[in-house]
């Protein structure tokens, strides 16, 4: 943010001394090419650092330059006498950017699109657990990864009647009450960074209230693979072994449900793990996992507006390296069995086809 042309540090604080009381000669040079002209002196005889042109954090959060000083106009002229400092240049992040709603799609490395959100409740029902959403909860961090402000959410628009609650720190939307008749609510839900309050950003979520209870919910996979490396600690969530940059999500279908639209009247849990739970559709570790090995643990979905419930394997791989995405040609990863009671693993002939999710992405860290 700093303007082509600031004086960066006063000539004050760069001069060198001489004690014939010679006129000095400066010299700037940048240590590396990429940012040799990215600070200059402001005069041969007046060492005051400018800002040369303009600064990127992102790509030179740090620059360091060869100041020299000599009592004569060239190097050529004898005597000739010098002294010379380095200079690091550390740049201070500026808040530029908003928060953004994740997982947002980046456009070119710098302009992230923000998510919208997608979710759908059972009506004359209120669900105990924050809403499950597509492509994922709404979630923002601040823009300026550098900087990454907490976040404060709110709604500010859309919620008619006070049906939903947002968790100030969490973004997590609760129900505060039933709603009677099927409608869809679309809200805007303000993500603000909480020093730089004038920095926000809002996005629409959209929950349609449904009124079905006919079907049951039904996992379309018979076994979801998941990958975790040998040692992870707790809270972590399970990756997506087809896909390990994703987090493994288990999307139980509910056809009172619009397609597409997660009913957040599911509840998941890991029946026979102590070591796991769910957090929404994603498995969380409860403790640190233990050495390389293949770990099968049984989840279950719960529809409170039916009282049904339907059930699918979890294989957790936990290995060293991310497991390949099976590609058409390769062929399917070995399943190894191993640890107490030789279990196989329960893939039926047919391979089952993952549902379309987002093709959203967020960011990669750092
Ligand atoms: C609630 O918020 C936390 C923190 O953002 C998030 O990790 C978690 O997935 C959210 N839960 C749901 C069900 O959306
Ligand atoms: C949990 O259930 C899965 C699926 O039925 C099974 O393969 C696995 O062996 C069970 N694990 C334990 C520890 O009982």
């Amino acid at each position: 943010n700093t303007n082509v042309g600031t004086t960066v540090v006063p000539s004050t604080e760069l001069t060198a001394t001489d004690q014939d009381g010679d006129l000095l000669f400066y010299a700037l040079s940048g240590l590396s090419p990429d940012t040799e002209r990215v600070f200059s002196l402001a005069g041969v005889n007046f060492p005051a650092l400018q800002l040369a042109q303009p600064l990127d954090y992102e790509k030179q959060p740090s620059m360091e330059y060869l100041l020299l000083a000599r009592d004569t106009a060239t190097p050529e002229e004898r005597p000739s006498h010098t002294a010379t400092a380095t200079l690091t240049i550390h740049v201070v992040p500026a808040d530029m950017r908003p928060p953004w709603f994740l997982p947002c799609a980046f456009t070119d490395g710098r302009i992230c699109i923000h998510a919208q959100y997608r979710g759908a409740v059972p009506t004359k029902q209120v669900l105990s657990s924050p809403l499950t959403f597509e492509p994922g909860p709404v979630y923002a961090v601040d823009g300026d990864a550098a900087i990454n402000e907490a976040i404060t959410y709110s709604i500010i628009q859309g919620n008619t009647d006070d049906i939903f609650l947002i968790g100030k720190d969490t973004g997590n939307i609760t129900m505060a009450k039933a709603i009677p008749e099927p409608k869809t609510f679309t809200l805007l839900v303000q993500a603000q960074q909480q020093v730089h309050t004038g920095s926000y950003s809002v996005t629409q979520v959209s929950i349609q209230a449904v009124a079905g209870q006919l079907y049951p919910p039904r996992f379309p996979q018979a076994l979801y693979r998941g990958w975790l490396a040998p040692g992870t600690g707790a809270n972590v969530a399970v990756r997506d072994a087809e896909d390990p940059d994703r987090e493994l999500r288990l999307r139980a279908e509910d056809d009172d449900f619009p397609a597409g639209v997660p009913n957040s009247g599911l509840q998941y849990r890991i029946t026979n793990s102590s070591a796991f739970r769910m957090s929404g559709e994603t498995v969380l570790t409860n403790d640190t996992v233990g050495p390389p090995q293949v770990l099968y643990l049984e989840a279950e979905v719960f529809d409170t507006l039916t009282s049904e419930r339907a059930t699918t394997t979890v294989e957790v791989l936990i290995q060293d390296t991310k497991p390949s995405p099976p590609g058409p040609t390769s062929s399917a990863p070995s399943k190894t069995t191993q640890g107490s009671g030789a279990q196989t693993s329960p893939t039926s002939g047919s391979t089952p086809t993952r549902p379309t999710q987002d093709s959203l992405r967020p960011p990669s860290p750092g």
